[in-house]
């Protein structure tokens, strides 16, 4: 996830990439940086941090020429720093390339390019673009990124820009958004419409496996594969500026919720392969240590922790190794007794949450190898940690955390195959494997079922309390919807284990007390039905998430089916409905759920 701005017309290219920078900058903020044509040459300027630092730099600067490429960084490979931060160039400065995305062959590129000479200044897989198109060009821009563009394997939104034809740019798409304006006589590229709409309404979506090349005066389409000039369909944008940003959600989180499919994808790139094979080289140096380990503690905060339940879980069942998992101001405090062999893995989207930065520091103390599972490159957890996996889930804006714990879950899910193999654990995986790669498609059916949702939340929405119950898989996920419900809609949400509610929450259920459930777990299916007929015949009133509605019928008073996937992977699924009943409930009682009163984003203090 990053911004992408692209400009060539009469107009000063700087001062509108830099403005283009600014209405993207929600989209990453590692580093920023500008590549303008200028009397013939390419100025590059970039520096880490937010789009404000670079703007310092750029006032330095008189002209800036008419064409060219920005970026404000989301990084996945290498750390923010200025030599990082893009543009990137190869080893000449006749080229410069901007990229959104993944570039899954990086590696064995890079090292073709070096075997033919090419020295490198970053530790980007985007720098790869840079060289191959300056190693291809033969007099035609568009020829030698359509040559590239054919060779990488991976998530990629690349602009292009050369001093070899001063006023053009290339542009790539595959996987992630690109746009293209088609203003009067000015042309401009961006990731999202809030960067064209003041320019122009009128644009190109480019789609997988296609490519652009704009001038000032002409703007053409073709399919990468082929060179076959396509004839786009020119769309209009009916977004105010601030709209575009949320892509004309109403909130951050729902744009978030919509993501996740795309999420769970930019998951799994570059990790996971049908036939079940893990890649997690970033463990490479960890290996030995979880081959051997003897138990893991997992140990996070509010969503983090309960998608740490749902690890211990995958990785008791499916790895047969102890997991005790742990809030972690909780588990800095109590003296844990870990041991030889033991390993701690810290789960956080943020890479700032104090608590959970403690208990890494608390584990180093005591000689205790921490791995991570973080969302922000670089962050202060990540940069402790002996091997750390980013989500890959772009910048999540939204107090409540959503597309962050999927992609938690689904990273989760792909550690405890890749465990399970180092340790040669035998077990059937091929139901797992084999519903892996339809997760996405079923996230994305489920957010068609929101009306429905929005009904239940109209029910909820003036209720004062209401529990969440479940058992095993199940109780981790309704722990997660309970929290969802009462962080942004502040009606008061218990989550308690199916089994425990008959020893005393049970005298709290009265006529019309909403129960919200999930039963997707076989092996329990027939005792959540009984601990769901207690409650409801103490006036419950049963809101029941399942993947088996056909046995659910005559127990729930609401059911919300989800496609049917391995017991192990539905806490993926069966989240995404409670996170929109938690949202619209929030909306409907006049709440901002973007913003919940007394909460931050990242909790950076005790
Ligand atoms: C979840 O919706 C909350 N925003 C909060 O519980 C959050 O998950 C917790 O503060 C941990 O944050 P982290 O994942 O960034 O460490
Ligand atoms: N993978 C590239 C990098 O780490 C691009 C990341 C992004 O989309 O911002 O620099």
């Amino acid at each position: 996830m990053c911004g992408i701005v692209g400009y060539t017309g009469p107009q000063q290219a700087g001062k509108i990439l830099l403005e283009g920078l600014h209405l993207l900058e929600y989209r990453g903020y590692d580093s920023a940086g500008i590549a303008v044509l200028k009397d013939d040459k390419l100025k590059v300027i970039k520096k880490e941090g937010k789009v404000a630092r670079l703007e310092e730099q750029l006032k330095k600067e008189d002209s800036l020429g008419n064409c060219g490429i920005a970026h404000t960084r989301w990084a996945t490979h290498g750390k923010p720093s200025d030599a990082n931060a893009h543009p990137h160039t190869g080893c000449d400065s006749d080229f410069a390339v901007i990229h959104n995305g993944i570039i899954e062959n990086y590696a064995e590129l890079k090292a073709r390019l070096q075997k033919n000479g090419h020295y490198f200044t970053s530790e980007t897989d985007t720098e790869v673009i840079a060289h191959m198109v300056e190693e291809a060009y033969q007099g035609d821009l568009y020829v030698a990124v359509r040559s590239v563009a054919q060779q990488l394997v991976g998530a990629y939104a690349i602009a292009v820009v050369s001093i070899h034809e001063p006023d053009k740019i290339v542009a790539v798409r595959q996987e992630t958004p690109l746009l293209i304006g088609l203003g009067n006589k000015e042309k401009i590229l961006a990731s999202d419409p809030s960067a064209l709409v003041k320019y122009t309404k009128k644009y190109w979506r480019l789609e997988n496996g296609e490519m652009a090349v704009i001038t000032p005066e002409s703007a053409e389409a073709f399919v990468i594969a082929s060179g076959e000039k396509i004839d786009k369909k020119i769309q209009e944008i009916d977004w105010d500026i601030d709209e575009a940003q949320r892509s004309g959600f109403d909130h951050y989180m729902r744009k978030e919720i919509d993501e996740q499919p795309e999420v769970i994808e930019n998951t799994l790139r570059g990790r996971f392969a049908k036939d079940g094979t893990i890649s997690l080289p970033e463990f490479d140096d960890v290996a030995e240590t979880l081959r051997q380990a003897r138990k893991i503690n997992i140990v996070a905060c509010g969503t983090s922790y309960h998608a740490g339940l749902v690890g211990k879980y995958l990785l008791e069942n499916l790895c047969s190794i102890p997991v005790e998992a742990d809030i972690a101001s909780e588990f800095r405090y109590r003296n844990p007794l870990m041991g030889d062999k033991d390993v701690v893995l810290v789960i956080s989207q943020s890479g700032e949450t104090a608590d959970t930065l403690a208990a890494v520091r608390l584990a180093k103390q005591k000689g205790v190898p921490v791995i991570g599972i973080v969302n922000v490159v670089n962050s202060s957890i990540a940069a402790e940690c002996d091997a750390v996996t980013y989500l890959h889930a772009g910048p999540e804006i939204g107090v409540a955390s959503t597309k962050a714990y999927v992609s938690q879950l689904v990273l989760l899910m792909l550690m405890a195959l890749y465990l399970a193999q180092l340790r040669n654990v035998e077990f059937d995986a091929s139901e797992i494997v084999a519903d892996i790669p339809k997760l996405s498609g079923y996230a994305s059916e489920l957010l068609q079922q929101e009306q429905k949702i929005i009904q239940v939340a109209e029910l909820m929405k003036n209720k004062g309390n209401c529990f969440f119950i479940g058992r095993l898989l199940d109780y981790a996920v309704v722990l997660e919807g309970a929290l969802k419900l009462k962080e942004i809609s502040y009606i008061h949400a218990e989550a308690k284990a199916a089994g425990e509610l008959k020893h005393g929450a049970l005298a709290l259920v009265e006529d019309g007390t909403p129960i919200v459930t999930a039963v997707t777990q076989d092996s329990i299916r027939d005792k959540m039905h009984s601990s769901i007929m207690e409650v409801k015949a103490r006036g419950g009133s049963i809101i029941l998430v399942t993947d088996k509605p056909e046995q659910a019928q005559d127990i729930a008073d609401t059911l919300i089916p989800i496609p049917k996937v391995s017991s192990y992977l539905s806490p993926i699924l069966s989240i995404i409905p409670l996170q929109l009943l938690s949202y619209h409930a929030a909306v409907l009682r006049g709440n901002n759920p973007d913003r919940p009163r007394n909460l931050a984003k990242s909790v950076t203090v005790e």
